[in-house]
């Protein structure tokens, strides 16, 4: 795309023409305001008809393109060459010339940190001073985040009514930041002027009036950065990151700049702590707001960490980051020139519901919450993230523990107008003291449970449910139904979703196959006696009325509800996806034929289901009554356009594979019902070499060590979910080396382009050396 073709859409929608069209998608992108309005109330909400209808639109009022979707913010963030983070520390409020002359007096120079450095010199330098950050070496502040708390809370506890954030929320995370850096800690009320400033400064839209007074603070702010230089300099061993950063820009100053440092000093003041207040300040908000997840944790604390991950992805402290291109470039379907500034709203992207089930539902049981872009993604994902995660689940564990019965007072909510950080200025919080439970229990004062620092294990997240009925589907087939154990509604699940039952020494996944407005699940479970034993024990064990665990719902084998036509075929018991995209594309009005294949109609589950709900477009194909799909039929059928999903055994999988080898990508959309055997016998397997590149470093992945398990013990968050090569979420680039692809996700093409590997499954070819991203 040229320029000139590109610079057209801005005004108008690509949809319906230049503005003024009348268009309504047109007018809410020209109406779109990032200070006031909607998106200062609820950016997810605000975004929301932007989601559905124009993921991608240019802002004529801030200049920017904005970008509301899960997966194209998540692209944007993964290229960061042609997406340069260099617009990142950029005033989005240009400063008026009175402004500049105040900050020119402050000698102000703030250039480039580690956030808004471009490749190769940002990862040479993350790579440098990353040591201080890895979950091992944040283990020891556990203790002093503890201390911070409890002095906070001892002063407040019987208090009965207490401003979380000026009690508590805005000075731990500031005197950790501290702590964790090397800076003295004085002056901390003159710090928290200072750091609005800089927030106002750099992401809000200040008068020309404000931006005087804030150049003012901003210019003191910097001076103020260059004399704890200064200060830190005249103690050569102390200890903290910064300390650290001082010592390695005198040992290797063209990585660890004079510039950098400076700017540095500043900017992460604010990144350490301010980001961290907001978003505690929005975690108490929003679980007090929704009780039942509160008094769920009081209950039970193993589940802090998932809460936490969760309070994140609905509420996150940044709800919006920046890039801008270096080259034209193409976002979902919009061409970019160059030059082009995004605005990538991750609180939108966190409410999508095209990556998370029921995605504007708060859900601390949700097991996909870690998805979330609050901390970014790629090369330069929030590097604290561990440390913050840490000082909220250290809060919310000792909250919880001490003060169970808080509730959230009458207030109205108050937030600093700017795109990017979000949380309120106030929490005022309410209980009666005498109720306070270590008024009889002194203990609880002391008591605490320990999470190990780094993201939460998926093990601890499970709801309860309860055994609503079983019935028999089919022969050999049981089917459940499942319900909320306290009766709540359980979450909106979308078609081809799975959830995973948590059974005894069992977790196994089973595909959502009830109708999508019914209260409880009904999935169908074959008996496979040569299974690994789930299936058996559900069988054999599973009762009205019992109460099971339940991960989910998730789902990794979407519809493409764009697409003119759809065929779906089945093989046994991988009708469970299937039938419920049939439901779907009924209710959507769009073409559709089910091809279900079996051994014999007596084994076939849901059948009268399919026959009342879907008859028209059924075709069932039993073996004993001679009927066989004739899949190169079914394929040479498919109208233009047109997708074909399958869940079935594995040949089935395999011969459509090959009959759509023609077809165009994305044509073809499978999710398999069993794996392979995973395990690893160290006798077979080889040792290898794992180089990361954007982490900068070399693991070593031993024989009976996957290379998940050996990127995840390097304290790097990968998100896996099956670990048996099914679900796809574990999938890392593939720079360099021949891979042995044990997967079941990726087609035969995408084996042999050899760019993408599954980490929980597949290994370097003969133990030689990869390389990935
Ligand atoms: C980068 C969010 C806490 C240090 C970032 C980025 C975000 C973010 C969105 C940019 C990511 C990207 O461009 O992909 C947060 C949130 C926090 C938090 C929501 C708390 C809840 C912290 C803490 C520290 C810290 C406590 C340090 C003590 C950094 C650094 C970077 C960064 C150094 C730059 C990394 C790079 O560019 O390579 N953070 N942050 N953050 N954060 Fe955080
Ligand atoms: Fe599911 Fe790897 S975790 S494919």
């Amino acid at each position: 795309k040229t320029q000139q073709q590109t610079q057209q859409i801005p005004s108008g929608c690509p949809m319906h023409g230049a503005a003024p069209s009348g268009c309504p998608v047109t007018q809410m992108a020209e109406a779109f305001d990032a200070f006031e309005g909607p998106y200062q109330l609820d950016p997810a909400e605000a975004l929301r008809w932007s989601r559905d209808q124009l993921p991608i639109f240019y802002s004529p009022k801030l200049g920017y393109w904005v970008v509301s979707r899960y997966e194209d913010i998540k692209a944007v963030f993964r290229d960061g060459i042609l997406f340069s983070p260099r617009n990142v520390l950029e005033k989005i409020t240009p400063a008026t010339p009175e402004a500049m002359e105040v900050l020119k007096g402050y000698g102000y120079a703030m250039n480039r940190t580690m956030v808004n450095e471009d490749e190769p010199a940002h990862m040479e330098r993350r790579r440098a001073l990353m040591d201080h950050f890895i979950p091992a070496n944040l283990e020891k502040h556990q203790e002093m985040v503890r201390r911070l708390t409890r002095e906070k809370m001892d002063a407040f506890i019987n208090e009965g009514r207490v401003d979380l954030v000026d009690a508590m929320l805005y000075e731990v995370p500031l005197n950790v930041a501290l702590h964790f850096l090397g800076v003295p800690e004085d002056e901390i009320a003159v710090l928290r002027t200072f750091s609005v400033a800089h927030s106002v400064n750099t992401w809000g839209k200040p008068t020309d009036d404000q931006q005087v007074a804030i150049a003012h603070d901003v210019g003191q702010f910097w001076a103020y950065a260059g004399k704890i230089i200064e200060k830190m300099k005249q103690e050569p061993e102390g200890t903290g990151w910064m300390h650290e950063t001082i010592r390695k820009n005198a040992e290797m100053p063209d990585v660890v700049t004079d510039s950098y440092v400076h700017s540095m000093m500043m900017a992460i003041i604010v990144a350490a702590h301010e980001t961290t207040s907001l978003a505690s300040a929005n975690m108490f908000k929003t679980l007090l707001s929704n009780r039942e997840a509160w008094d769920d944790i009081c209950a039970d604390p193993s589940l802090i960490p998932n809460a936490v991950e969760e309070c994140l992805r609905y509420a996150g402290s940044i709800v919006a980051w920046r890039r801008q291109t270096t080259a034209p470039a193409r976002v979902g379907d919009v061409d970019l020139p160059e030059g082009a500034k995004l605005l990538i709203v991750q609180a939108s992207g966190n409410q999508d519901e095209r990556h998370f089930e029921d995605g504007d539902k708060f859900d601390i049981y949700r097991d996909n919450a870690i998805d979330h872009l609050t901390f970014g993604y790629g090369s330069h994902q929030c590097m604290g993230k561990n440390i913050g995660r840490m000082e909220m689940r250290i809060f919310l564990e000792e909250m919880t523990r001490r003060l169970p019965h808080l509730r959230l007072a009458e207030q109205a909510f108050t937030y600093l107008p700017n795109t990017s950080f979000r949380g309120p200025d106030h929490v005022w919080v309410e209980w009666d003291p005498a109720l306070n439970p270590e008024n009889e229990h002194p203990e609880l004062a002391h008591d605490q449970l320990y999470f190990p620092v780094g993201a939460p294990s998926r093990r601890d997240i499970a709801r309860k449910v309860r055994v609503a009925q079983v019935r028999q589907e089919a022969e050999g087939i049981v089917g459940l139904t499942l319900e909320d154990a306290k009766g709540r509604p359980l979450p909106r699940w979308s078609a081809g979703a799975h959830v995973e039952l948590v059974l005894d020494g069992y977790d196994r996944k089973y595909s959502l196959c009830g109708r999508a407005d019914a209260s409880g699940y009904d999935l169908a479970i074959l008996r496979e006696d040569a299974g690994r034993g789930g299936s058996r024990y559900i069988h054999d064990h599973v009762r009205d009325g019992m109460e099971l665990r339940l991960r989910g719902p998730s789902n990794l084998f979407r519809l493409d509800e764009e697409a003119p036509a759809h065929v779906l075929i089945a093989g046994g018991i991988g009708i469970t996806p299937i039938i419920a995209m049939a439901d779907r594309l009924k209710a959507l009005g769009k073409p559709y034929a089910i091809h279900y294949c079996g051994r014999s109609r007596a084994t076939m589950a849901l059948l009268c289901r399919l026959e009342a709900d879907h008859g028209d477009h059924l075709h069932v194909h039993s073996k004993d009554d001679g009927s066989r799909a004739d899949l190169a039929a079914i394929v040479a059928a498919l109208p233009e356009g047109g997708q074909i999903y399958c869940c079935g055994p594995e040949r089935m999988i395999t011969a459509l594979e090959d009959l759509t080898a023609d077809k165009p990508e994305g044509t073809f959309h499978f999710e398999h019902f069993s794996a392979h055997d995973t395990g690893l016998d160290p006798e077979k397997e080889h040792s290898f070499e794992v180089e990361l590149k954007d982490s900068g470093m070399t693991l070593q992945v031993a024989a009976d060590q996957t290379v998940l398990d050996a990127i995840l013990a390097a304290g790097i968050d990968v998100a896996s979910d099956c670990c048996e090569g099914l679900c796809g979420s574990c999938e890392v680039t593939v720079l360099e080396g021949d891979i042995d692809h044990r997967d079941m996700v990726l087609t035969r093409g995408e084996r042999a382009e050899n760019r993408r590997m599954m980490t929980c499954c597949s290994r370097a070819k003969n133990g030689g050396r990869i390389k990935l991203a």
